[in-house]
Protein backbone atom coordinates (compact mmCIF):
# COMPACT_ATOMS: atom_id res chain seq x y z
CA UNK A 1 0.00 0.00 0.00
CA UNK A 2 1.14 3.71 -0.80
CA UNK A 3 1.04 5.49 2.30
CA UNK A 4 1.68 8.89 0.98
CA UNK A 5 -1.75 10.60 1.37
CA UNK A 6 -3.52 8.00 3.06
CA UNK A 7 -5.46 7.89 6.57
CA UNK A 8 -3.89 6.08 9.71
CA UNK A 9 -5.81 5.34 12.89
CA UNK A 10 -3.11 4.35 15.87
CA UNK A 11 -4.50 3.57 18.97
CA UNK A 12 -2.52 3.31 21.96
CA UNK A 13 -0.90 6.37 19.45
CA UNK A 14 -0.15 8.79 22.97
CA UNK A 15 3.52 6.43 24.27
CA UNK A 16 6.08 4.09 23.10
CA UNK A 17 5.69 1.74 19.69
CA UNK A 18 2.02 3.52 18.64
CA UNK A 19 3.53 6.74 18.76
CA UNK A 20 6.78 5.95 16.99
CA UNK A 21 4.43 4.35 14.45
CA UNK A 22 2.77 7.75 14.20
CA UNK A 23 6.08 9.48 13.95
CA UNK A 24 7.09 7.51 10.73
CA UNK A 25 3.43 7.05 9.06
CA UNK A 26 3.59 10.85 8.74
CA UNK A 27 7.49 10.88 7.78
CA UNK A 28 5.95 9.18 4.88
CA UNK A 29 3.37 11.62 3.84
CA UNK A 30 0.06 9.91 6.09
CA UNK A 31 -2.60 11.50 7.97
CA UNK A 32 -3.08 10.78 11.29
CA UNK A 33 -6.26 9.97 13.15
CA UNK A 34 -4.98 8.55 17.29
CA UNK A 35 -6.77 7.45 19.98
CA UNK A 36 -5.86 6.82 23.97
CA UNK A 37 -6.90 6.27 26.91
CA UNK A 38 -4.36 8.84 28.28
CA UNK A 39 -5.56 12.37 27.68
CA UNK A 40 -2.37 14.17 28.54
CA UNK A 41 -0.07 11.71 26.69
CA UNK A 42 -2.43 11.75 24.18
CA UNK A 43 -2.64 16.17 23.58
CA UNK A 44 1.33 16.10 24.10
CA UNK A 45 1.95 13.29 21.57
CA UNK A 46 -0.74 15.42 18.69
CA UNK A 47 0.76 18.75 19.51
CA UNK A 48 4.22 17.56 19.20
CA UNK A 49 3.43 15.62 15.88
CA UNK A 50 2.07 18.69 14.88
CA UNK A 51 4.83 20.71 15.32
CA UNK A 52 7.01 18.33 13.30
CA UNK A 53 4.44 18.92 10.48
CA UNK A 54 2.00 16.70 10.65
CA UNK A 55 -1.66 16.62 9.92
CA UNK A 56 -3.01 14.76 12.99
CA UNK A 57 -5.74 14.54 15.14
CA UNK A 58 -6.38 12.84 18.53
CA UNK A 59 -9.22 11.59 20.80
CA UNK A 60 -9.67 10.11 24.15
CA UNK A 61 -11.00 6.62 23.97
CA UNK A 62 -11.14 2.97 26.11
CA UNK A 63 -10.46 0.59 23.46
CA UNK A 64 -11.98 -2.03 25.12
CA UNK A 65 -15.78 0.10 24.40
CA UNK A 66 -16.71 -0.49 21.36
CA UNK A 67 -18.72 2.27 21.01
CA UNK A 68 -15.61 4.61 21.17
CA UNK A 69 -14.08 3.10 18.31
CA UNK A 70 -17.02 3.67 15.87
CA UNK A 71 -16.44 7.22 17.50
CA UNK A 72 -13.21 7.18 16.42
CA UNK A 73 -14.06 5.89 12.65
CA UNK A 74 -16.77 9.27 12.56
CA UNK A 75 -13.34 11.01 14.06
CA UNK A 76 -11.52 10.39 10.61
CA UNK A 77 -14.16 10.44 7.88
CA UNK A 78 -15.18 13.87 9.62
CA UNK A 79 -11.55 15.13 9.93
CA UNK A 80 -9.83 13.23 6.85
CA UNK A 81 -12.50 11.73 4.67
CA UNK A 82 -11.83 8.35 5.16
CA UNK A 83 -9.33 5.52 7.13
CA UNK A 84 -7.01 3.26 4.92
CA UNK A 85 -4.42 2.12 7.51
CA UNK A 86 -5.31 0.96 10.77
CA UNK A 87 -3.14 -0.17 13.59
CA UNK A 88 -5.17 -1.99 16.76
CA UNK A 89 -2.08 -1.10 19.36
CA UNK A 90 -3.28 -0.02 22.29
CA UNK A 91 -2.13 -2.74 25.14
CA UNK A 92 -1.55 -3.50 28.88
CA UNK A 93 0.41 -6.28 30.43
CA UNK A 94 -0.73 -8.37 33.52
CA UNK A 95 0.43 -10.79 35.74
CA UNK A 96 0.89 -14.51 36.68
CA UNK A 97 -1.53 -17.12 35.85
CA UNK A 98 -1.60 -18.49 39.88
CA UNK A 99 -3.24 -15.76 41.29
CA UNK A 100 -4.10 -13.47 39.13
CA UNK A 101 -8.05 -12.25 40.28
CA UNK A 102 -10.80 -12.57 37.55
CA UNK A 103 -11.54 -8.83 36.69
CA UNK A 104 -7.74 -8.05 35.93
CA UNK A 105 -7.72 -10.92 33.36
CA UNK A 106 -10.85 -9.14 32.26
CA UNK A 107 -8.85 -5.76 32.08
CA UNK A 108 -6.02 -7.38 30.09
CA UNK A 109 -8.88 -9.22 27.39
CA UNK A 110 -10.74 -6.29 27.58
CA UNK A 111 -8.06 -3.74 26.33
CA UNK A 112 -6.07 -6.29 24.79
CA UNK A 113 -8.07 -8.56 22.61
CA UNK A 114 -11.71 -6.99 22.54
CA UNK A 115 -9.51 -3.45 21.42
CA UNK A 116 -8.31 -5.32 18.45
CA UNK A 117 -11.97 -6.59 17.62
CA UNK A 118 -13.57 -3.68 18.22
CA UNK A 119 -11.13 -1.53 16.11
CA UNK A 120 -11.56 -4.38 13.53
CA UNK A 121 -15.69 -4.12 13.43
CA UNK A 122 -15.12 -0.39 13.30
CA UNK A 123 -12.67 -0.41 10.13
CA UNK A 124 -13.05 -3.32 8.88
CA UNK A 125 -16.49 -2.99 6.76
CA UNK A 126 -15.20 1.16 5.42
CA UNK A 127 -11.63 -1.16 3.76
CA UNK A 128 -13.80 -3.60 2.29
CA UNK A 129 -16.40 -1.30 1.06
CA UNK A 130 -13.58 0.64 -0.31
CA UNK A 131 -11.35 -2.65 -1.13
CA UNK A 132 -8.56 -0.47 0.02
CA UNK A 133 -5.96 -0.30 3.19
CA UNK A 134 -4.17 -2.07 5.75
CA UNK A 135 -5.12 -3.73 9.23
CA UNK A 136 -2.31 -3.87 11.75
CA UNK A 137 -2.88 -6.04 15.38
CA UNK A 138 0.21 -5.33 18.03
CA UNK A 139 0.43 -8.61 19.21
CA UNK A 140 3.85 -9.82 20.63
CA UNK A 141 6.29 -12.66 21.32
CA UNK A 142 3.97 -13.79 23.98
CA UNK A 143 1.73 -14.40 21.57
CA UNK A 144 4.30 -17.31 20.35
CA UNK A 145 4.94 -18.78 23.07
CA UNK A 146 3.88 -19.32 26.69
CA UNK A 147 5.63 -16.91 29.44
CA UNK A 148 6.04 -16.90 33.19
CA UNK A 149 5.00 -14.29 35.20
CA UNK A 150 2.09 -13.19 31.98
CA UNK A 151 -0.46 -15.32 32.01
CA UNK A 152 -3.08 -13.19 31.07
CA UNK A 153 -0.70 -10.78 28.76
CA UNK A 154 0.21 -14.08 26.88
CA UNK A 155 -3.55 -15.44 26.47
CA UNK A 156 -4.67 -11.82 24.96
CA UNK A 157 -1.58 -11.67 22.23
CA UNK A 158 -2.47 -15.68 21.49
CA UNK A 159 -5.77 -14.52 20.75
CA UNK A 160 -4.51 -11.41 18.30
CA UNK A 161 -2.23 -13.73 16.70
CA UNK A 162 -5.00 -15.98 15.96
CA UNK A 163 -7.87 -13.34 14.84
CA UNK A 164 -5.06 -11.93 12.49
CA UNK A 165 -4.19 -15.44 10.73
CA UNK A 166 -7.74 -16.06 10.67
CA UNK A 167 -8.16 -12.62 8.80
CA UNK A 168 -5.61 -13.47 6.90
CA UNK A 169 -7.32 -16.40 5.47
CA UNK A 170 -10.78 -14.53 5.10
CA UNK A 171 -9.28 -11.39 3.31
CA UNK A 172 -7.72 -13.96 0.79
CA UNK A 173 -10.78 -16.26 0.44
CA UNK A 174 -12.50 -12.86 -0.45
CA UNK A 175 -10.15 -11.62 -2.52
CA UNK A 176 -9.89 -8.12 -0.92
CA UNK A 177 -7.27 -6.12 -1.77
CA UNK A 178 -7.56 -5.40 2.06
CA UNK A 179 -3.99 -6.04 4.13
CA UNK A 180 -3.20 -7.72 7.30
CA UNK A 181 0.02 -7.67 9.68
CA UNK A 182 0.46 -9.26 12.97
CA UNK A 183 3.08 -7.54 14.89
CA UNK A 184 4.73 -9.67 17.28
CA UNK A 185 7.83 -7.64 19.18
CA UNK A 186 10.14 -9.01 21.57
CA UNK A 187 11.36 -6.06 24.52
CA UNK A 188 11.11 -2.43 23.13
CA UNK A 189 11.64 0.71 25.45
CA UNK A 190 8.45 2.00 25.98
CA UNK A 191 5.77 2.29 28.90
CA UNK A 192 4.43 -1.02 28.61
CA UNK A 193 6.24 -2.29 32.10
CA UNK A 194 4.26 0.74 33.69
CA UNK A 195 0.99 -0.39 32.05
CA UNK A 196 -0.90 -0.93 35.41
CA UNK A 197 -0.94 3.02 35.39
CA UNK A 198 -4.09 2.20 33.67
CA UNK A 199 -5.48 -0.47 35.91
CA UNK A 200 -9.17 0.30 37.01
CA UNK A 201 -8.50 1.94 40.30
CA UNK A 202 -10.76 -0.57 42.29
CA UNK A 203 -8.29 -3.20 41.09
CA UNK A 204 -5.21 -0.84 42.69
CA UNK A 205 -4.61 -3.73 45.54
CA UNK A 206 -3.52 -6.37 43.25
CA UNK A 207 -0.58 -4.48 42.73
CA UNK A 208 1.01 -5.12 46.21
CA UNK A 209 1.04 -9.01 44.89
CA UNK A 210 4.88 -9.86 45.76
CA UNK A 211 4.41 -12.04 42.78
CA UNK A 212 3.25 -9.31 40.52
CA UNK A 213 5.88 -6.96 41.73
CA UNK A 214 9.14 -9.68 40.99
CA UNK A 215 7.48 -10.45 37.46
CA UNK A 216 6.40 -6.34 36.86
CA UNK A 217 10.50 -5.99 37.82
CA UNK A 218 11.33 -8.74 35.51
CA UNK A 219 9.79 -7.77 32.60
CA UNK A 220 10.69 -3.41 33.63
CA UNK A 221 14.87 -4.68 33.11
CA UNK A 222 13.94 -6.66 30.21
CA UNK A 223 11.95 -3.76 28.27
CA UNK A 224 14.86 -1.27 29.48
CA UNK A 225 17.11 -3.48 27.53
CA UNK A 226 15.03 -3.36 24.12
CA UNK A 227 15.18 -1.96 20.78
CA UNK A 228 13.74 1.60 20.18
CA UNK A 229 10.85 1.69 19.22
CA UNK A 230 11.65 3.86 16.07
CA UNK A 231 13.16 0.10 14.68
CA UNK A 232 9.60 -1.11 15.35
CA UNK A 233 7.97 1.30 13.34
CA UNK A 234 10.00 1.10 9.81
CA UNK A 235 9.52 -2.31 10.25
CA UNK A 236 5.68 -1.84 10.41
CA UNK A 237 6.26 0.50 7.51
CA UNK A 238 7.91 -2.03 5.46
CA UNK A 239 5.25 -4.48 5.99
CA UNK A 240 2.39 -2.12 5.22
CA UNK A 241 4.03 -0.82 1.91
CA UNK A 242 5.25 -4.46 0.96
CA UNK A 243 1.79 -6.33 2.36
CA UNK A 244 3.78 -8.55 4.83
CA UNK A 245 1.59 -10.51 7.43
CA UNK A 246 4.27 -11.34 10.16
CA UNK A 247 6.21 -8.07 11.45
CA UNK A 248 8.78 -9.76 13.68
CA UNK A 249 11.27 -7.71 14.84
CA UNK A 250 12.81 -10.25 17.19
CA UNK A 251 13.21 -12.58 14.17
CA UNK A 252 15.89 -14.94 15.53
CA UNK A 253 13.94 -15.16 19.07
CA UNK A 254 10.04 -15.66 17.03
CA UNK A 255 11.54 -18.42 15.02
CA UNK A 256 13.24 -20.29 17.88
CA UNK A 257 10.35 -19.77 20.13
CA UNK A 258 8.30 -21.80 17.53
CA UNK A 259 10.80 -24.08 16.78
CA UNK A 260 11.38 -24.98 20.56
CA UNK A 261 7.46 -25.54 20.70
CA UNK A 262 7.89 -27.68 17.81
CA UNK A 263 9.91 -29.87 19.33
CA UNK A 264 7.84 -29.82 22.71
CA UNK A 265 5.36 -31.07 20.97
CA UNK A 266 6.96 -33.68 19.13
CA UNK A 267 8.35 -35.28 22.61
CA UNK A 268 11.55 -32.83 23.43
CA UNK A 269 11.78 -30.76 26.09
CA UNK A 270 10.17 -27.71 27.87
CA UNK A 271 11.58 -24.73 25.94
CA UNK A 272 13.66 -22.78 28.47
CA UNK A 273 12.54 -19.43 29.01
CA UNK A 274 15.23 -16.68 28.85
CA UNK A 275 13.77 -13.52 28.37
CA UNK A 276 17.32 -11.96 27.54
CA UNK A 277 16.72 -13.35 23.95
CA UNK A 278 13.42 -11.56 23.34
CA UNK A 279 15.86 -8.11 23.68
CA UNK A 280 18.00 -8.24 21.13
CA UNK A 281 16.70 -8.42 17.04
N1 LIG B 1 7.24 -2.69 24.70
C1 LIG B 1 7.36 -3.99 24.52
O1 LIG B 1 8.37 -4.61 24.94
C2 LIG B 1 6.29 -4.74 23.79
C3 LIG B 1 6.57 -6.02 23.34
C4 LIG B 1 5.58 -6.72 22.66
C5 LIG B 1 4.35 -6.15 22.41
N2 LIG B 1 4.10 -4.90 22.85
C6 LIG B 1 2.77 -4.33 22.57
O2 LIG B 1 2.92 -3.08 21.93
C7 LIG B 1 1.72 -2.33 22.10
C8 LIG B 1 2.07 -0.90 22.45
O3 LIG B 1 2.65 -0.88 23.74
P1 LIG B 1 3.96 -0.05 24.08
O4 LIG B 1 5.04 -1.03 24.29
O5 LIG B 1 4.16 1.04 23.10
O6 LIG B 1 3.57 0.49 25.54
P2 LIG B 1 3.16 1.95 26.05
O7 LIG B 1 2.61 1.74 27.42
O8 LIG B 1 4.32 2.87 25.89
O9 LIG B 1 2.00 2.38 25.06
C9 LIG B 1 0.71 1.79 25.13
C10 LIG B 1 -0.34 2.86 24.92
O10 LIG B 1 -1.64 2.26 24.99
C11 LIG B 1 -2.48 3.13 25.74
N3 LIG B 1 -3.61 2.40 26.33
C12 LIG B 1 -3.59 1.54 27.40
N4 LIG B 1 -4.83 1.14 27.67
C13 LIG B 1 -5.66 1.72 26.75
C14 LIG B 1 -7.06 1.67 26.52
N5 LIG B 1 -7.88 0.94 27.29
N6 LIG B 1 -7.58 2.38 25.49
C15 LIG B 1 -6.76 3.15 24.72
N7 LIG B 1 -5.43 3.24 24.91
C16 LIG B 1 -4.89 2.53 25.91
C17 LIG B 1 -1.55 3.71 26.81
O11 LIG B 1 -2.08 4.87 27.39
C18 LIG B 1 -0.28 3.95 26.00
O12 LIG B 1 -0.27 5.24 25.42
C19 LIG B 1 0.92 -3.07 23.17
O13 LIG B 1 -0.13 -3.82 22.55
C20 LIG B 1 1.93 -4.00 23.78
O14 LIG B 1 1.34 -5.14 24.37
C21 LIG B 1 5.04 -4.18 23.53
Amino acid sequence: MDIQGRVAVITGGASGIGLASARALAGAGARLVLGDVEEAALGRAVDELAHEGASVVGEVLDVAREEDLVALRETALRHFGGAHLVMANAGVGGGPVIGTPTPVWDWVMGVNVDGVVNALGAFLPLLLDQDEGHVVATASLAGLGGVPGMGPYVASKFAVVGIMESLFYELALRGSRVGASVLCPGFVRTRIHESTRNLPRDLAGYLDDPAVRAAGELAARAVQAGIDPSEVAALVLDAVRHERFWILTHERAATRTTEQRLEWMRGGPAPRINLDGATRP
